[in-house]
C-alpha cells in the first residue's frame, strides 16, 4: 500500500473507527490486517486506516528522524521535533481519538482496554524504533504508553498490528456472532473452555461425554468448570481477580471438583455415541 494511503473510508471523516498509525516502515500496514475478518471489514469501510510516513517530517535531506543519546549509551533515539511534526499534521487531539505510544514501560494491553478503545472514535498510534522516542515529545503531547507484553520488540508496528487486530473484531458488524465474543476468554473475567468438533473418536480421543449429551445445563456447567479449573491453574492472578469481583458470592467460587486438576481431561472415562 501507498505509503500514508488510507484504508477503508477517509480517515478524517470521522464517520467510522479510525486507527492513524505514526511509523517508519508505512508498508508494514495494514499488513495482515489487510486479510480475515479485519481486512473485510476494513475493505466494507466498517472502519479505517492511515499510515503515516514518520521520515516524511525529516528536516535534512537525508531525511533523519533519530540521534545519539544525551549522556551517551548504545543506540539511538527519535527526535522530538520530527515525531511532533508529524502528529501536527496527523492527530487532531478535537478528534477524541486516544494518542498512544507502542512501548514496553506502557500499561500491559488487556481485553478491558481493547473494549474501551473500540468504544471510542479511534486511536493514533506513535510506533517506536531504536531505543525509542525522546521523552520530552511523548510528554508533550501527554501519549498513552501501551505494552504488549514484556518482551522486546524491535519496533512498535507488530505491537501496533497487535492492538488493532484486537480492537477490530470488536466493532460493530466485524465478527459475526456477538455470543462468540461474549464468551471468549478475558470477557468472562476466565479463560476459555476447550473446545472439540469432529470426529468425535479421533486416534482413539474421544469428546466429553456431556457435549454430546444434548443437556444445555450441564453442557454450561462443565464449560463453566472448565473454565474455572483452567484459569486457577493457568493464571493465578485472572483467578484472584474474577474471585475478588465475586466475593459477595464466594459460594460460587468453590474450586471445580474439589481444587484437582481437570483441564483438558475428562471428568470420567469417556463414552461415545459410537460405542
Ligand atoms: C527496541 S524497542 C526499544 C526498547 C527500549 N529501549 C526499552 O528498553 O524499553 C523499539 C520500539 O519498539 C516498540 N516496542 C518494543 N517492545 C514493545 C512492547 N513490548 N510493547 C509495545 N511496543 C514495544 C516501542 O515502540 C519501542 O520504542
Amino acid at each position: 500500500m501507498a505509503e500514508g494511503a488510507t484504508v477503508g473510508v477517509d480517515a478524517d471523516a470521522g464517520t467510522v473507527w479510525t486507527a492513524v498509525v505514526l511509523t517508519l516502515f508505512p508498508a508494514m500496514f495494514p499488513g495482515p490486517l489487510g486479510l480475515s475478518l479485519a481486512g473485510k471489514a476494513l475493505a466494507e469501510g466498517r472502519w479505517a486506516l492511515r499510515s503515516v510516513d514518520i521520515r516524511d517530517f525529516a528536516r535534512d535531506r537525508h531525511r533523519t528522524v533519530d540521534d545519539s543519546p544525551f549522556g551517551g549509551g548504545a543506540g539511538m533515539v527519535m527526535r522530538p521535533d520530527v515525531v511532533s511534526d508529524a502528529l501536527e499534521a496527523s492527530h487532531d487531539p478535537a478528534s477524541g481519538r486516544r494518542l498512544i505510544y507502542l512501548s514496553p514501560r506502557g500499561r500491559v494491553l488487556d481485553q478491558p482496554l481493547v473494549r474501551d478503545l473500540a468504544a471510542g472514535p479511534g486511536v493514533t498510534l506513535v510506533c517506536g524504533r531504536y531505543e525509542g522516542l525522546d521523552q520530552r515529545v511523548i510528554d508533550a503531547w501527554a501519549m498513552d504508553e501501551v505494552s504488549v507484553g514484556d518482551v522486546i520488540l524491535s519496533g512498535g508496528e507488530p505491537a501496533a498490528l497487535v492492538l488493532l487486530d484486537a480492537v477490530a473484531r470488536l466493532l460493530p458488524g466485524v465478527t459475526g456472532k456477538a455470543e462468540s465474543l461474549a464468551e471468549e476468554s478475558f470477557e468472562t473475567g476466565l479463560l476459555e473452555y476447550p473446545h472439540y468438533t469432529r470426529p468425535q473418536d479421533w486416534n482413539g480421543m474421544t469428546v466429553p461425554e456431556v457435549l454430546v449429551s444434548g443437556h444445555h445445563a450441564r453442557v454450561a456447567q462443565w464449560r463453566r468448570d472448565q473454565a474455572e479449573a483452567l484459569t486457577r491453574e493457568r493464571r493465578p492472578d485472572l483467578w484472584a481477580r474474577h474471585v475478588q469481583s465475586h466475593c459477595e458470592a464466594p459460594e460460587s467460587l468453590d474450586p471445580p471438583n474439589g481444587g484437582a486438576k481437570t483441564v483438558g481431561q475428562h471428568p470420567e472415562p469417556m463414552k461415545t455415541n459410537q460405542d
